[in-house]
Order: structure tokens, then sequence, then C-alpha cells
């Protein structure tokens, strides 16, 4: 079994492809099958409580709330215990087209994880984007709880930013 499990949810696509960018830069930086990939929308619970390691990938739907398939799941983590696991959340969004909500189902994840026990890790810089209001913003702090991609305004930043995550990411959970 791989070391990390990778979570998405994905109404358009562009998580779907940014989950795969991203277990293929694992592969180069970690060896081939580090992580195994798998829609949130037709996971268990005991599924992803069996790795060690997790990756989340969630964007924001709807103006500040969870993606369909995340919204479904989320409830079932209230009977989890992250107790142990080291988690690292990335989520995609629209800073132009959603600045007061900018990220913001990565922070209800992240709450949610770390309520039931999560430690999570791969926190990333707000510094090169534009927006108003975030709730994936660590209070009082310019870092967002995880590593944010926006394919509608920043798409060229994107492979960039999965690099360097990937390699923060790698050496906080000591692979
Ligand atoms: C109707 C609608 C609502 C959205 N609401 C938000 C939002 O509140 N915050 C945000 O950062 N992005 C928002 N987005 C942007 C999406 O998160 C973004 O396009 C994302 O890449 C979609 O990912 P997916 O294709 O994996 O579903 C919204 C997009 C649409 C079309």
């Amino acid at each position: 079994m791989a070391k990390i499990g990778l979570f998405y949810g994905s109404s358009t696509g562009k998580t779907e492809a940014v989950a795969y960018q991203i277990k293929e830069e694992f592969d180069k930086q970690a060896g081939a099958g580090t992580v195994e990939v798998h829609n949130i929308g037709s996971a268990t619970p005991e599924q992803v409580l069996s790795y060690e390691y997790l990756i989340m990938g969630i964007p924001t739907w709807n103006t500040g709330e969870l993606q369909d398939d995340w919204a479904v799941f989320f409830p079932k983590i209230a009977n989890m215990n992250f107790n142990g696991k080291k988690v690292a959340i990335f989520g995609l969004g629209d800073q132009n087209g959603y600045g007061f909500n900018f990220l913001d189902a990565v922070g209800m994840l992240g709450d949610e994880l770390m309520l039931h026990g999560a430690d999570v890790y791969g926190v990333w810089s707000t510094e090169k984007y534009q927006f108003n209001e975030s709730k994936a913003r660590i209070e009082g702090e310019n870092y967002f709880i995880g590593l944010g991609i926006d394919e509608d305004g920043q798409s060229d930043l994107t492979a960039g930013r999965i690099q360097q995550w990937v390699k923060d990411v790698k050496a906080e959970f000591n692979l």
C-alpha cells in the first residue's frame, strides 16, 4: 500500500487534475507509488483512516461552501479519529471571482480535521494572492492552512506551486 492517500472532490475536474499533478510530483521527488489517488465521492471513512499520511483536495463552491462530494463526506469526520494522522490540504478557488470567500472550504475542512485529531502540515504563504477574506487563512498570520491553487486566475503559477509544496510536505512528513 502507498504511503500517502490523496482524497479529492471535484465538480468540474480542476481539482482532480491538480490531484494527479501532485501525485506525479511526489512520484518524482519521493519515488513512484508514494501516493494513491481517490475520489472522496466514493471513499469510505475506513479507507481514509487506513493511511498514516493524507492529502485532501477541496475546491470551494457556491460562494464559501464545500464542494458537493465533500459536503456529503464532511459529517462523517465527526465520527472519525485522526489522532496520529499527518494531513496536508490543498484547495482550488477563484480569487478574482470570489475574493470574499477565497478558498473558504480549505479552512472549513482543516478546522474539522484538526478538531478530530489531525495534525495539519503544508501551510502556504498568502503573499502572491489578491483576495479580501478567506477562511483558509490562519488567523493573524500571512499563511493559508494549505496550498491554494487558482486555475481560473493564476494557472501559470500552478506547476511551480505544486513543485514547491510537494517539497515542503515531503520534508514535513519526514519522507
Ligand atoms: C458558482 C461558483 C461558485 C464558486 N464559489 C467559489 C468561492 O466561494 N470561493 C472560491 O475560492 N472559489 C469559488 N469558485 C471557483 C471554483 O472553486 C474553481 O473554479 C475551482 O477550480 C473548481 O474546482 P473543480 O473543477 O475541481 O470543481 C466558484 C465557482 C463557481 C462556478
